[in-house]
């Protein structure tokens, strides 16, 4: 086996926010198949520390005066992951989220808290530990994206590949933190890291790492592109030779109607009825022949749930029912409860409940994911499993991932969901009215949600093309 050190900001089950959290938790156990022994180095948050405590994690590395405070990095092995845990009090022992403080702001030190994580995975990378160098580094978002400055500076050679899961964050601080983030001054420039006289920690890993990919094909492309490449298109297509789209699989484990313990486990579609009758009365929604829609998401611009709020008269009008698990934006969170006390056929809770996830992907007729743009989108890919019909925005890895039920994929027997024009209530709202008929016809519908069950949804093939990519970064 091969080691390669993965560094993030979240992996399940220790610590999520987001779909970063399930790809990092569940890729190491697929490149293991594949001939990679991944690492997986990781912030001491809170929660990482007391997983840590119990699991008997060691001291393998001190570092004193990192980041103007003593850590060490300990090791430990928990739920079939290999892991590096920095810990470093100053930096990640606190209440609140990883990137937000109690109040929801940013934490004001999150360059210097990332930047020690990127700094530590140099040192590593280095030859820090002993008896144990990774032959390739695997970097996943801007949290990480700063490491191949350290490299440079250190003059360690590593293989460096930079996975992009979301552009929208590039981890911009002012340029008098330079010093405190022990980078290079010289770099501050257009070919480094300096973004309109902004350090931008993502900027440096586009340009420093040898590898850049990001989670599905379509977003590859769109990355390229003003429209979605946030400010930092051009260097992305300056960049566009070593770009590559690899899709998200999920963790088919512990995402399985057949065997999850938080669900009334089933086979086939028909299963299904039990979970969504708890489901409707778990949410107080009343027993109703349609569509019993579900969305479990961050409640953020990106993932469109303003314009579900304009096409929610059509749905409920044709008969659909929604229940909605999410949170984030304080004025969205609003908006929805107040949709909530609008209309009989909507619920809504606000805030993070992964098993309530688990049973609403058992027990919900239909996923919706109107994304304005998604760059792979994890919860079509739970649908798909759980035998929930996705519909979702044509947008990014959403595109790619869910075949649209048009007449001949019907006839095809393909189709695995509907798709429909992003950024647009009206075609949302067609496509949700177009989903009340299609479940009005339980043969085309059954057929549906069967395609779907089949999907795969797997980390097989894609873990098959990072290893493809890790090899040959090492003959290159
Ligand atoms: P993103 O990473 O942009 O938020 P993804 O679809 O890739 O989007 O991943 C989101 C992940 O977070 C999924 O596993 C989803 O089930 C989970 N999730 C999002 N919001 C919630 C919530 N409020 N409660 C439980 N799980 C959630
Ligand atoms: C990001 C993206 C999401 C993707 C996830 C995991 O959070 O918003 O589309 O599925 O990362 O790659």
């Amino acid at each position: 086996m091969k080691p390669a050190l993965a560094v993030a900001s979240e992996c399940v089950p220790l610590v999520k926010t987001g779909g970063l959290a399930d790809v990092t938790g569940a890729l190491p156990g697929a490149m293991a198949g594949n001939g990679w022994a991944l690492r997986t180095l990781l912030p001491g948050y809170r929660p990482v520390m007391a997983v840590a405590a119990n699991a008997g994690a060691q001291p393998v590395l001190d570092l004193p005066g990192l980041a103007a405070g003593d850590a060490r990095v300990l090791a430990l092995r928990y739920a079939g992951l290999d892991l590096l845990v920095l810990n470093a009090p100053h930096l990640y022992d606190r209440d609140g989220s990883p990137y937000l403080d109690a109040g929801g702001n940013d934490w004001s030190d999150n360059d210097l808290r990332f930047a020690a994580l990127a700094q530590t995975a140099a040192r590593i990378a280095g030859g820090a530990l002993e008896g144990w160098v990774p032959h390739l580094l695997h970097l996943h978002d801007w949290q990480a994206a700063l490491v191949p400055e350290y490299l440079a500076a250190e003059g360690t050679r590593v293989p460096v590949v930079l996975t992009i899961h979301n552009i929208a964050f590039h981890g911009l601080t002012a340029p008098d933190r330079i010093g405190a983030l022990g980078l290079d001054p010289a770099r501050f420039i257009p070919d480094g890291y300096e973004y309109y006289g902004h350090v931008s920690a993502l900027k440096a890993g586009l340009q420093g790492a040898d590898r850049i990919t990001t989670v599905s094909p379509t977003y590859a492309r769109e990355l390229t592109t003003p429209e979605f490449g946030m400010g930092l298109d051009g260097v992305i297509r300056a960049r566009a030779g070593v770009l590559t789209g690899i899709l998200n699989g999920i963790d088919t484990r512990v995402w399985n109607p057949r065997k999850d313990p938080h669900v009334r486990r089933y086979q086939t579609p028909r299963g299904k009825a039990a979970n969504r009758k708890r489901l409707r009365a778990e949410f107080g929604l009343p027993a109703a022949p349609g569509p019993l829609a579900v969305v479990i998401s961050r409640l953020t611009t990106q993932k469109g749930l303003d314009l579900l709020l304009d096409a929610l008269p059509a749905f409920t009008a044709a008969g659909g029912q929604l229940a909605l698990l999410g949170s984030g934006d304080r004025a969205l969170e609003n908006a929805w409860l107040q949709a909530a006390r609008d209309s009989d056929a909507v619920a809504v809770r606000i805030g993070y409940d992964e098993t309530l996830a688990h049973r609403m992907f058992a027990g919900g007729d239909a996923v919706l994911v109107p994304s304005r743009f998604e760059p792979c989108g994890l919860t079509q890919l739970y649908a798909l499993r759980y035998g929930a019909v996705p519909v979702v925005a044509r947008t990014g890895g959403l595109a790619d991932t869910v075949i649209h039920a048009n007449d001949a994929a019907l006839r095809a027997g393909t189709a695995t969901g509907l798709v429909h024009a992003p950024d647009d209530a009206e075609a949302l709202a067609t496509a949700l009215t177009d989903l009340c008929l299609l479940h009005a016809q339980s043969e085309r519908w059954s057929l549906i949600q069967a395609n779907g069950m089949k999907h795969p949804v797997g980390w097989e093939v894609s873990s098959a093309q990072y290893a493809a990519l890790y090899d040959a970064m090492m003959v290159s």
